[in-house]
């Protein structure tokens, strides 16, 4: 028997946010190996597949996260390599801002194995829905905030802009009592403060783990930011300065008149 790789998402919202094909690549899966963030999506996995295998114990103190990561991969492929056809699951979306999903179908693939990656429900995805965004609407930044300010990211702040894990800025180990040091927040709030005034308002957002929650819509000024209750699943959303301006010459070009052009789609 040949092995091969699914790897799907739980979605953010307990349980409701599992499309059916993950489901069902989870029920159907030889060997399920999964990293969710909350008890309730767990015992549901654990009814759902008796060879159920938590990740969650690559997770160590003395390790970087990098190094957790590969200790996942490495996990998965030993499976794979062994005839078996594995679903690892994740929660959100699968692919997005997870490393070792990504890792483990590229080198799955490397080593001929069939394997492939199902969509899922993102915080992003969330949030367009929580908050009334669309992206459609001046366009829409998203990045990692460490990344963003290691590389001093260019972005247009007439556009959204969506900040993930701004609660672990300049993290790269594991604090299981997840009590992370503010100072690279006050970074981000320094570097965001260059590119608009100190009462522009700002969300901290936390989509509802589960359907009898409300999500978490902290707003506040920029200024403030650090005064706000900003945890390890906390995304910052940073609405436009204010409108872009169209180019005379980009509207002629295209054949639109200046009012039919605020909205593309
Ligand atoms: C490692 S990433 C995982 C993202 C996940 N795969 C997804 O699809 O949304 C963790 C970051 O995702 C965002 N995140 C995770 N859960 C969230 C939630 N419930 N509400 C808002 N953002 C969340 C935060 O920015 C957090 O720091």
């Amino acid at each position: 028997m040949k092995g091969s790789l699914t790897v799907v998402g739980t979605g953010i919202r307990s349980v409701a946010q599992t499309t059916l094909e993950s489901r069902a690549s989870m029920e159907g899966a030889d060997r399920l190996l999964y990293l969710v963030a909350d008890p309730v999506t767990e015992a549901w996995l654990r009814q759902l597949n008796p060879t159920h295998e938590s990740l969650a114990d690559c997770y160590r103190e003395d390790l970087k996260r990098i190094d957790s990561y590969h200790e996942m991969v490495a996990r998965t492929l030993a499976y794979v390599r062994r005839g078996e056809h594995v679903c690892l699951a994740f929660y959100g979306h699968p692919g997005v801002f997870v490393y070792p999903s990504h890792k483990a179908v590229a080198e799955a693939r490397a080593e001929g194995f069939d394997a492939v990656m199902l969509a899922g429900v993102s915080a992003e995805d969330c949030l367009f829905a929580d908050l009334g965004i669309d992206p459609a609407d001046h366009g829409c930044q998203s990045f990692e905030a460490t990344d963003f300010l290691m590389r001093r990211r260019r972005f247009d702040p007439t556009s959204h802009l969506i900040l993930w894990q701004i609660g672990v800025v300049g993290e790269i180990g594991y604090r299981p009592d997840q009590r992370f040091h503010r100072d690279g927040l006050a970074v981000l709030v320094e570097y965001l403060l260059e590119s608009y005034p100190a009462n522009h308002q700002v969300t901290v957002y936390e989509a509802a783990q589960y359907a009898v929650c409300d999500p978490i819509v902290d707003v506040c000024s920029l200024e403030r930011l650090l005064d706000a209750d900003v945890t390890a699943i906390s995304t910052l959303y940073v609405p436009p300065r204010e409108l872009g301006v169209s180019d005379p010459e980009m509207l002629q070009r295209l054949g639109l008149k200046q009012h039919t052009a605020r909205r593309a789609s």
